[in-house]
């Protein structure tokens, strides 16, 4: 009686163990079927591929639906029925259904396309979903920097445009600087009505005051500008300053000699022009004195 407790329990633990692990093994794969992600670039195609199981037949219909926002009211995307002919509306010239492959190809991609997308299939003698994630790329262009100086700052602006999704602007300062020397002073995004593509702008203020000379690059998901120096010539680097002092003392230096020259000449000029108007000025009186003289002696 005791045996036989014993033994029934240990099977019962051992059942349990086994649906433990069962459970387990199974949960990733469950999880990983619950939604399938798929990639698609603006203006590129993807193909949603509903099951891989080819071989249940026969197919009665198969059709490719997004779901309402509210979780009712689906919109009808593409499909195939055995007997009717399915009417895609404005995704007539965008989709196209491989009812053999059970795939839907979609191309023009726009970002509206992103989101969750379920593929009802109707055997006879089953039925089966699957759900698709569709995300949307465009990569960002080049970013355009623009560098403008004025004494000890610089103000230095990035942009980029049509891309998505919604991405940040990173700043490269080389050599690499913690943010004592430069601060975000505006950072904006703007959204394009009609392609609904994001364009993303930032601008920040680098302190010159230290002398420091900068390469500056920004990017975008990817995207990188080219290196700008700021800083230089700007603020003036010590070869600036150098050249400056020697210029400006060689001038001064000329300036000196040539006043000195100047005042030299004039003096010597005048001294001459004073000594002939004394000889002028003194002869009649000595020749006054000396004929007035003249009688006495
Ligand atoms: C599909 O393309 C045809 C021919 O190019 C055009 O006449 C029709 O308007 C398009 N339909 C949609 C929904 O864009
Ligand atoms: C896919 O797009 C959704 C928004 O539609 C977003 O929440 C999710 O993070 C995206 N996944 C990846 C891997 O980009
Ligand atoms: C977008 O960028 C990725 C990675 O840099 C690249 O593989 C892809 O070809 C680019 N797409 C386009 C349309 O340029
Ligand atoms: C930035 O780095 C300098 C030295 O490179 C350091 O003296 C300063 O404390 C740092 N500032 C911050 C905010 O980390
Ligand atoms: C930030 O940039 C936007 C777009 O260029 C501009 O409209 C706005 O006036 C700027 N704001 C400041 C504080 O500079
Ligand atoms: C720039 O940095 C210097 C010190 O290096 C500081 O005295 C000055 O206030 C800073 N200027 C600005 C506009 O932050
Ligand atoms: C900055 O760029 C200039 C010119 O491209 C280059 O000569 C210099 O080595 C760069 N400086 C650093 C720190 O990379």
């Amino acid at each position: 009686m005791c045996v036989c407790f014993l033994q029934v329990y240990g099977m019962c633990v051992r059942l349990l163990l086994r649906c433990v692990l069962f459970f387990l093994v199974s949960l990733p794969f469950l999880q990983s079927k619950d939604v399938t992600m798929v990639i698609g670039e603006v203006g590129g195609a993807v193909t949603i591929r509903c099951t891989s199981d080819l071989l249940e037949n026969p197919l009665i219909f198969m059709y490719v639906q997004r779901p309402g926002s509210d979780g009712n009211h689906p919109q009808f995307i593409n499909g195939y029925h055995m007997k009717k002919n399915l009417d895609p509306k404005e995704y007539a010239n965008r989709t196209l259904v491989d009812y053999k492959q059970r795939t839907m190809k979609l191309w023009s991609i726009l970002p509206s396309d992103e989101g969750l997308y379920e593929c009802h299939i109707h055997y006879q003698t089953k039925n089966n979903q699957e759900n698709i994630q569709l995300n949307v790329t465009a990569n960002y262009s080049i970013p355009i920097v623009t560098v403008a100086c004025d004494s000890g700052s610089c103000l230095v602006t990035c942009s980029s445009n049509s891309g998505y999704p919604l991405r940040d602007i990173e700043w490269s300062p080389n050599p690499p600087l913690n943010q004592s020397h430069w601060r975000e002073v505006n950072s904006s995004e703007v959204r394009d009505p009609v392609s609904m593509l994001f364009s993303v702008f930032s601008s920040i203020s680098v302190n010159c005051s230290s002398g420091l000379r900068l390469n500056l690059s920004c990017a975008v998901w990817g995207a990188l500008s080219q290196e700008h120096t700021v800083c230089w010539p700007q603020t003036g680097s010590p070869d600036v300053y150098v050249t400056c002092a020697v210029v400006a003392g060689a001038v001064a230096l000329l300036c000196f000699l040539l006043a000195g020259l100047f005042v030299f000449k004039e003096r010597k000029a005048r001294a001459a022009r004073v000594d002939q108007d004394g000889e002028e000025a003194a002869s009649p009186v000595e020749r006054v004195q000396l004929t007035s003289r003249n009688p006495d002696s």
